[in-house]
Formats: C-alpha cells, structure tokens, sequence
C-alpha cells in the first residue's frame, strides 16, 4: 500500500540528514512502526509520508502510483495524521475543535461527539480546549486525526505522557481500527507500545533502518532466549538463569540432572534489549 524507496531529508539541505536512506514496504490494514530513541528521524519519516515535509530525495508509492510533487487533496482526504506535539484551537471547544476538523473533509466522518466518547472526553466536549491539559490535548489530537475514518492513519507516539489506563483505551482504538482494514504507520519510543501494536517494526537510529521484522521474529533472530530454573537447595528455594546460547545447552541439562528441580521457566528478551545490542544505544 505504501512503499518507501531511498528516502532522504534533510533540514539544512545539507549533507546531514534526518532521514538517511530509509525504504520498507507497508502492507495494507498493517500496523507499520518505527521504534528508536528521540532525535531518530521517526517525526521527520512520518512527515514526509503524510506529505506534510518536501520530498526532497528517494521516492514514494502509494497503491502503485509514484508520488510526483506534492500530494493532492484526494490524498489528504483519505489520511489521518496525529502529532506528537498536537494543535489544538484552545478557544474551541473540545467539541467544535473536532466538528471544524471534520469540516475540512469532502468524505464521510465519524460523528464528532462519538469519537470524544471514544477517547474519554464526551464529558469535556462543551468546556474549552484551553483550559485542558496535556494528557487531554493529545487525546483531542488523536480524536481529530481518526475523524475523517482514514484509510492511511499516521499515529506519532500516541501514547507518549499519557496514564496507563488512558493509552490502553488508545491501544484498544489504535488495534479496532486494524482490524476495520486500516493501515498504520505508528511511531514510538517505547518497546511496549512497538510490541504490543506492530505487525512488523523498523528500528531506526540516526536516520537508518538496522532491523526491520515482526517483534517475534527480531527475538527469534537476534535474542538469546534465557531459561530460569527453581530448585531446593539446602531446604529453601533457590533460582538460577541459563542464556540458550547453543554453547551453553550442556550446562542446563547437567544441572537439571543434579538438583531438584521445582519450575522451569523460559523468557524472551525485550525489544530494548535487541536494539541496544545492535544499535548499543537505548531507546530513551
Ligand atoms: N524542524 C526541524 N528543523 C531542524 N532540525 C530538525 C527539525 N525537526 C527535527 N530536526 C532534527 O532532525 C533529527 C530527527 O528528528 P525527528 O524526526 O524529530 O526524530 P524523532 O521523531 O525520532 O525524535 C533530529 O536531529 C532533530 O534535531
Ligand atoms: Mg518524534
């Protein structure tokens, strides 16, 4: 549905690049992420797609037609972009601030005050934007980015500041809306939120991909799955972790044979994990 060829941008038109040679491929009714530290080039990629930023270098292709110049208004019709940093008119309304939005579209919308029931806010819909806070700002952000039903939906760190129960009732919006045929481009830096939602995920670090799979297969591949035994050791519980390295197999077996074994537990590394072992930088 989307395709990415060799994409490049910079913001001094210089040789120094946010955004440094970028291609993948996102399949339709996909949820695409981009996992990596702040200052990654995820902003500046999504950008770009959503055709907010020049197309400076490389190429994009939405359903098979190459994109020349900037997008039309059938394009913009049919996307939906959520900020991170979202613009909301603080002497609107919550209500009006997504009734003007939904103006803007020639297409069918959602139903304003049904999409702030959706993100919590159908009690706030008459008092003004202004007097929010952040947390509900960015909720009146993410309502106004799905109001047009997109069928490309740009979500830039949709969870970020917000408390648990509030980004897991996102969460549920952001997987209904998958699972309704739309595709998702989703940016974050959280290892959570990247897999639990994403289908497949690029890691992404000063401007470049260096991982691209579904979050199972980039722990099948790169992490060492651990094995944590139980056992009684002079009368009391006692623990112990083996790395499933191939060359340490033995040393399990052997020591299974030798204690009394009480549980036998496997864990799988966290995405984190996987990205500092091939970027050696965090995600914070
Ligand atoms: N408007 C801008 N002008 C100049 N540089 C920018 C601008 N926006 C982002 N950058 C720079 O581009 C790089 C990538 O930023 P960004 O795409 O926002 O990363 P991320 O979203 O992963 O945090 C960073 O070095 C950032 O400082
Ligand atoms: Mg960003």
């Amino acid at each position: 549905m989307i395709e990415a060829r060799n994409l490049f941008h910079s913001y001094t038109h210089n040789d120094d690049y946010a955004v440094n040679d970028v291609s993948f491929d996102i399949k339709k009714g996909e949820i695409f992420g981009f996992l990596g530290p702040s200052g990654a080039g995820k902003s500046t990629t999504q950008g770009v797609l959503a055709g907010l930023l020049e197309l400076q270098k490389g190429e994009i292709i939405i359903d098979g037609v190459p994109r020349k110049g900037h997008p039309d208004k059938a394009f913009f019709n049919r996307i939906g972009v959520g900020f991170e940093r979202p613009n909301v008119y603080k002497k609107l309304t919550a209500l009006d601030n997504l009734k003007f939005h939904a103006s803007l579209y020639d297409r069918e919308t959602e139903d304003p005050l049904t999409v702030l029931e959706w993100v919590g806010l159908a009690d706030e819909a008459k008092k003004k934007a202004g007097a929010f806070s952040k947390g509900m700002m960015q909720r009146i952000g993410f309502a106004r980015s799905m109001i047009n039903k997109p069928d490309i939906w740009f979500l830039d760190e949709p969870t970020m500041g917000l408390d648990p129960s509030t980004a897991n009732s996102i969460k549920g919006i952001i997987k209904r809306k998958k699972k309704e045929g739309t595709t998702i481009f989703l940016t974050t830096h959280n290892m959570f939120v990247a897999d639990e939602l994403c289908d497949r995920v690029a890691f992404i670090v000063d401007g470049k991909i260096v991982a691209l799979d579904s979050p199972k297969n980039l722990k099948l591949k790169y992490g060492q799955p651990v094995v944590t035994v139980e056992y009684t050791e002079n009368g009391k519980l006692a623990s112990k972790t083996f790395s499933m390295a191939e060359n340490n197999k033995g040393e399990l077996q052997k020591f299974i044979g030798e204690n009394e074994i009480k549980t036998i537990h496997s864990g799988e590394p966290t995405l984190e994990e996987i990205f500092i072992k091939l970027t050696g930088r965090g995600l914070e």
